[in-house]
């Protein structure tokens, strides 16, 4: 029988809401970016955040039912992301769906915000079981092992910084606006995706993730090519763009080529995997798609990613998860919180 979840997703930077239908898929998927907000200061700030998403929180929920075309007597369950994230952030989202599901008096499920991105390539496609998951995003960069619907066990992650957060920073230092990534993609294209400073790709064989060295690498590098000042830490090269192009470049192709190594190395440990998933904001790059699909065909391996509106934070991915949940009868009760 058909069964419709209200998912919400505030743990960071997007308040997000959308509807999904257990028998017809995603319904509505709405969300408001802050990130006209927070690029003026180069990155997140907590407190606006959560201010923010108590101003748009109700309209956006709102929107995902009117777009849907459901009231919310027809609910099935209201699911909402309660960890991990900023504190702040998450507790608007907790706080909105614990009273709606007092109000409306329907089932209230808690949905981890890595679950929701582990499961994001399967609102709209078969994968198969068990598959291995590289999920990389602002906050998070790990792999895991799925072997079904919320059964999944992380097999390697990152021992300091995240890779979207190495694209932010290094971004930063070259003057590229925030979120990095996308920019760098856009400027690694117009000079087709070439290795020209081959900044360090650490050790192929280890399968944790660690990205803090190729940023001290490439700021190394920067200071080398007479490119940065360490003591009044500016960047010296503003109005080279074939510059920044190439400092661009080359960081694409060395976190690609991490990514194919580590995925390499987890395939060797799990060879029962029959698929590949590439999930989180950074599996919104093309280049690094088309790299892990290259890879994968060459291992007999199915290779998919969600569409890009499922690859950033989005309400349907912990709509999707409330759907299998509630399925599987894990309900919370009014308790929940953002610790637990
Ligand atoms: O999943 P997401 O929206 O938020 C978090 O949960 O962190 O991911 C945002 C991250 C940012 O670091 C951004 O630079 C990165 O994803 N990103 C990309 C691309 N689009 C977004 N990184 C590389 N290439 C892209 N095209
Ligand atoms: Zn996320």
């Amino acid at each position: 029988m058909e069964k419709l979840i209200l998912g919400i997703e505030t743990s960071c930077d997007e308040t997000a809401a959308a509807i999904y239908s257990t028998t017809r898929g995603i319904l509505s998927n709405k969300l408001f970016s802050q990130i006209t907000l927070h690029q003026q200061f180069g990155g997140v700030i907590p407190e606006l955040a959560s201010r923010s998403h108590l101003q748009k929180i109700s309209t956006i929920i709102q929107e995902a039912l009117d777009a849907a075309f459901i009231q919310p007597d027809q609910l099935d369950a209201i699911a909402v992301t309660n960890k991990p994230g900023l504190p702040g952030s998450l507790l608007v989202g907790v706080c909105f769906a614990k009273s709606l599901a007092y109000a409306w008096n329907k089932p209230l499920i808690g949905v981890n915000h890595l679950e929701g991105h582990v499961f994001s390539a399967l609102i709209e496609n078969q994968v198969p079981f068990p598959h291995v998951c590289l999920t990389a995003s602002g906050g998070h960069t790990s792999m895991y092992r799925v072997n079904g619907l919320g059964d999944y066990q992380m097999i390697s992650q990152t021992r300091d910084d995240a890779a979207g957060e190495a694209f932010d920073k290094i971004a930063k230092l070259i003057d590229l606006p925030y979120p990095g990534g996308p920019v760098i993609e856009q400027l690694a294209s117009q000079v087709e995706f070439k290795d020209f400073f081959h900044y360090p790709r650490g050790s192929a064989s280890l399968l944790d993730f660690s990205f803090s060295g190729l940023k001290t690498a490439v700021l190394y590098d920067l200071v080398k090519r007479n490119a940065y000042d360490m003591t009044t830490k500016r960047f010296l090269k503003p109005n080279d763009t074939l510059f920044k192009q190439q400092v661009a470049s080359s960081l694409l192709v060395a976190i690609a080529d991490i990514f194919v190594n580590k995925v390499s190395a987890a395939l060797e440990l799990h060879p029962d995997v029959q698929a590949v998933t590439f999930v989180g904001g950074v599996a919104c790059n093309a280049y690094i798609r088309s790299l892990l699909e290259k890879f994968c065909k060459k291992k007999n391996r199915i290779f998919l990613y969600p569409r890009a509106q499922f690859c950033t934070d989005n309400g349907a991915m912990i709509a999707f998860v409330g759907g299998y949940k509630l399925q599987q009868h894990k309900i919370d009760t009014l308790e929940l919180d953002i610790l637990r």
